[in-house]
């Protein structure tokens, strides 16, 4: 018998977390999606007019088969960041473009190109499964995940992720995103969760922090260095108030 979400939940918040490993994977868990046949519903609209509430939706979706080097995960958690807004209103692109570009890249992939894209790109929770080859991760491991999907078969991102050519931001251009009961991550996602965060706390700054850092601090980005002047636009924001902090701590 599977276990219901709720039952998995349960367990996670009585600190139970040896009993995951054991529960059965739930076949259906709920996400938030968008859908790919009302990928045009907001065509004739002016961006300012074209509101998420209208596109998301609350699915029971089918739990996806796990992969080589996935994890799923058992989301306490998630944040809602641009990734989601844009995959909401349909803009740039429909996100379904993304999807079935990945989709084209094995068979594995292709389990990403569906009708529906469940968003979310940041979530903290507890490891339910680990595919073959995951050897850092187990079922009841506390994490949160970073965004950054990828491949790296090839050389080209071995210095730096970021140019790896199947580089990909999970729940924006891979489905199965954190803004849902479970999640598929690649498992070299996974950080542990900072035991003195809550599940909320852990799961907030993922995307924006990474960014911010990656933009600021990395020596593939700005490398800032101590008594640099930098310009922060928008320093109240997600990306801001982090890059804010690195700046203060940095400068
Ligand atoms: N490329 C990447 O990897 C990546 C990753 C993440 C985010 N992003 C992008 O980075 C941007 C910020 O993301 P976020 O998550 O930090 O968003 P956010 O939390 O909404 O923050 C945006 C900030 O910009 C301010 N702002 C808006 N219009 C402004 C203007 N005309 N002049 C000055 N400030 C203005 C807002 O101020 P108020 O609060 O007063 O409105 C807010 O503080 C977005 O465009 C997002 O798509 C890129």
């Amino acid at each position: 018998m599977e276990a219901p979400v709720q039952e998995i939940r349960d367990a996670i918040l009585a600190d139970q977390l040896d009993a995951v490993g054991e529960m059965k994977v739930p076949q259906h868990y709920r996400g938030m999606t968008v859908h790919a046949d009302e990928a045009e519903m907001f065509a004739e609209l002016p961006s300012r007019e074209k509101d998420p509430r209208k596109s998301l939706h609350l699915d029971e979706v089918a739990t996806p088969e796990l992969g080589p080097g996935e994890a799923l995960v058992a989301v306490m958690a998630s944040a809602i960041n641009y990734n989601t807004v844009w995959t909401s209103i349909f803009e740039p692109i429909p996100t379904f473009a993304f999807l079935k570009r990945y989709g084209k890249l094995s068979p594995l992939a292709k389990r990403h190109d569906l009708p529906y894209h469940v968003v979310g790109s940041d979530l903290a929770g507890v490891v339910l499964r680990t595919g073959v080859g995951v050897n850092t991760w187990k079922p009841g491991d506390e994490v949160v995940a970073h965004c950054l999907s990828v491949e790296l078969e090839s050389p080209d991102g071995h210095n730096d992720t970021m140019m790896d050519p199947e580089q990909r931001i999970w729940g924006f251009e891979t489905n199965f995103g954190g803004l849902a009961e479970l999640a598929l991550v690649k498992s070299n996602q996974l950080m542990p969760k900072p035991g003195h965060l809550s599940w909320e706390e852990a799961a907030s700054p993922g995307l924006v922090n990474s960014t911010a850092y990656r933009q600021l601090v990395s020596r593939y980005g700005a490398d800032m260095k101590q008594g640099d002047t930098v310009l922060i636009w928008g320093a109240c924001g997600g990306l801001g108030s982090y890059a804010t902090q690195f700046a203060l701590n940095g400068g």
